[in-house]
């Protein structure tokens, strides 16, 4: 699979890398041995990047992730993880004293010494023009306890802040065909300061699959039931932030100007790791199969006049509520 580099951590990565909350929680039930074979899925199709974090499952998804490390030594593959987000959310918990807690309790948990990325998992929005937060960021990285730090963000001008930091190597933001506003300043920014964008919630956590109905239900541990009106996180985070049922109608439309030979979920990710300044795309698996069948959408081509389209359905279904608020 064609790789590129993840800004400064000077890392290549997989244009499609794997998301790991389905490992944890939150999606109903993912099993153990499920969660072995997504991950192996992912890696015999060519991924060698897997986004986690602390907070999936309470460090499940991370466990299954240094559990697979542990049974195949030998792989390259590169993690990243996320922390910040198993304490109430206030700026003055976010201290070198918390940090250093934080990151051996994932070191732990992935059976490493050292993170490779860790990124700070949504914070408050002050966090990201704190100055001291970066530096204790710098003391991690020189004391050898992680190699890179980031920072995942619900909105853009959270992005643009945290790029200005020289110390930011990643910035992970949505990005998907239901979420165009990153395209106008987040990616030429990253890109004129090499800081690596890894795109979440690739298909509008399934939406975009087109495999959902008004009737689809979702179990009630699914935070695509739970979390519906924002009850427990950004709502951004579920269905990107869209009317579900607004959601079904432009995914029929997405679906009438997919390519020949791949699927819905494919042309998604597709057109998002054709965006220039994105570095890698993660979509999330519930099964082997949608692992690998995600992975192979790294070889789909996407045409100009299908990016005119995904612009089209963009600006007719969502931009007049998506744009101002993300
Ligand atoms: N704040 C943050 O930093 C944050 C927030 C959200 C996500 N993330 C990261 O981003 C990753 C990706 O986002 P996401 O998992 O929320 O959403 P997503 O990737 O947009 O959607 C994942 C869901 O799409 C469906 N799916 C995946 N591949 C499929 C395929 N090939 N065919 C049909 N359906 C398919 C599955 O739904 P079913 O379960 O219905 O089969 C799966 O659970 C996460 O895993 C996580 O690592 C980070």
């Amino acid at each position: 699979m064609e790789q590129r580099i993840l800004g400064k951590t000077g890392r290549n990565v997989s244009i499609v890398g794997l998301g790991t909350w389905q490992l944890g929680a939150d999606w109903g039930n993912v099993d153990p041995a499920q969660a072995q074979a997504i991950l192996a899925a992912s890696v015999e199709a060519g991924v060698n990047f897997f986004d986690t974090a602390d907070v999936y499952g309470d460090g499940k998804s991370e466990q299954a992730i240094g559990k697979f490390l542990a049974d195949n030594p030998g792989l390259d593959i590169t993690v990243a993880t996320k922390m910040g987000r198993r304490v109430d959310q206030k700026p003055e918990h976010y201290t070198l004293a918390n940090f250093r807690q934080w990151v051996d309790r994932s070191r732990k948990n992935l059976g490493t010494d050292t993170l490779d990325l860790v990124q700070l998992h949504c914070p408050p929005t002050p966090v990201y023009s704190n100055a001291e937060v970066y530096d204790a960021l710098d003391t991690l990285v020189s004391e050898g306890a992680i190699r890179n730090y980031g920072v995942s963000v619900e909105r853009t001008d959270e992005a643009l802040e945290a790029i200005r930091h020289k110390g930011t190597a990643s910035v992970q933001i949505i990005l998907n065909a239901f979420r165009l506003k990153p395209l106008d300043e987040v990616l030429p920014a990253a890109k004129a300061a090499n800081v690596g964008i890894i795109a979440r919630v690739p298909l509008a956590s399934g939406l975009l699959s087109g495999k959902y109905t008004k009737e689809t239900t979702f179990a009630e541990n699914d935070h695509r039931n739970y979390n519906r009106n924002g009850d427990s996180f950004d709502v951004g985070e579920t269905f990107s932030g869209v009317d579900y049922e607004l959601g079904l109608k432009a995914v029929a439309e997405f679906e009438q100007i997919v390519p020949e030979g791949a699927s819905t979920a494919q042309a998604a990710i597709a057109w998002i790791a054709a965006q220039d300044g994105v570095t890698t795309v993660i979509p999330g698996a519930r099964n082997g199969e949608q692992a690998a069948a995600n992975a192979a959408a790294a070889s789909v081509s996407v045409s100009e006049d299908f990016d005119g389209g995904v612009r089209w359905i963009y600006d007719h279904y969502f931009r007049e509520a998506i744009h101002p608020r993300w």
